[in-house]
């Protein structure tokens, strides 16, 4: 089910589609990819910390680590770990204890390989984590090693920067963009214009993620034009939030919930924002029933404050603001 799911997501969207599977594919962070190149070579290698801004290649350069070191049974000895979904560090050293158990299993070190555990969002940790985090990556470092992922380097403390080699990623410039852009469309067979990718370009500022996805919506409305790209980045999240409520609240659950999906995973519009916007944008609708609205959204918030899985709860919120019309 699950492989099953990922797999439509990735050719549903054009940036999970197009992500590099080589470490040679990677657009830019050249200094980087030859420094990593390098370091995996030696038989042992360090624990890794990249850091950086968003959609500029760092997740994407710690799977094609994994792929390039540990080849076909990469998936199998790999741990992808997110720091900010998961339960906290217990959680992280329950995953981590487990991974390294299963590996003695399976014959420790095969090839002399380490297995590899990649930890995304760190910085999202708070420091009493990161120092449990310090002490696991002790523990498991006969078998295992970390690349470890952060937006901010300095919300990283000290004891766990000293024991990474750290690569900081930076923003793609404006040419490679454009190509890699280019590359797509053609593969595509989307008709572009190439005033429109340049404007992509000046809109994203060097976000790889966020240029392929506004280039993909823009390509939705027929071509990627100046007139597409303007509307696809002038989308008002707000409006669009306001249509799956309305779609929700005419009892249309399939449709709202497609366009939701659009809006989480195309557009990259996050829970939380959702819930504002939906907050927002239900009070000028002039809703029927505000007070029960209101009751709904706090219990869905709270959940997700909570840490349940956004797009499960999400999707249930939109059945709940159907029934409230229809009473
Ligand atoms: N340097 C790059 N080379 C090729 N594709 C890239 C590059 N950077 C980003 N992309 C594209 O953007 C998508 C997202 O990239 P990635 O997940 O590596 O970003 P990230 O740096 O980890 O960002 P975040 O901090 O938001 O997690 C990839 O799937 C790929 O399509
Ligand atoms: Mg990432």
């Amino acid at each position: 089910m699950e492989s099953a799911k990922k797999t439509d997501l990735a050719n549903l969207m054009w940036s999970e589609k197009y992500r590099p599977k080589k470490l040679g594919q990677v657009v830019d962070q050249k200094e980087i990819i030859k420094g990593i190149s390098n370091l995996i070579k030696s038989p042992d290698i360090p624990h890794m910390l990249f850091a950086g801004p968003a959609g500029v290649g760092k997740t994407t350069t710690a799977l094609c680590i994994a792929m390039e070191l540990l080849g076909e049974e990469w998936r199998k000895n790999t741990l992808e770990l997110n720091a900010s979904d998961e339960r906290g560090i217990k959680m992280v050293r329950e995953r981590v204890k487990e991974f390294a158990a299963s590996i003695k299993l399976a014959g420790d070190r095969e090839f002399g390989r380490p297995k590899i555990i990649i930890l995304d969002e760190a910085d999202e940790m708070t420091s009493e984590a990161q120092t449990a985090l310090r002490r696991i990556i002790e523990d498991s470092a006969r078998t295992t090693r970390f690349i470890i992922i952060c937006n901010y380097l300095s919300q990283i403390i000290e004891p766990i920067q000293s024991r990474c080699v750290v690569f900081r990623f930076t923003r793609l410039p404006k040419e490679d963009v454009i190509d890699h852009l280019k590359m797509i469309c053609e593969q595509q067979k989307a008709k572009y214009e190439e005033k429109a990718l340049a404007q992509i370009y000046e809109a994203t500022g060097g976000d790889l993620r966020h240029s392929i996805n506004i280039m993909q919506a823009a390509a939705g409305m027929g071509s990627v034009s100046m007139a597409s790209v303007t509307s696809a980045i002038g989308i008002s999240g707000r409006a669009r939030v306001g249509e799956v409520l309305r779609l929700a609240m005419s009892g249309r659950f399939n449709d709202s919930r497609a366009k939701l999906l659009e809006l989480t995973q195309v557009y990259g519009i996050s829970e939380g924002d959702f819930m504002k916007y939906a907050n927002e944008e239900a009070y000028e609708m002039r809703i029927e029933k505000p007070e029960e609205f209101a009751a709904i959204m706090a219990e869905y918030d709270y959940r997700l404050a909570a840490g349940a899985h956004p797009e499960i709860q999400l999707s249930a919120l939109l059945a709940q603001l159907g029934k409230l019309t229809k009473k």
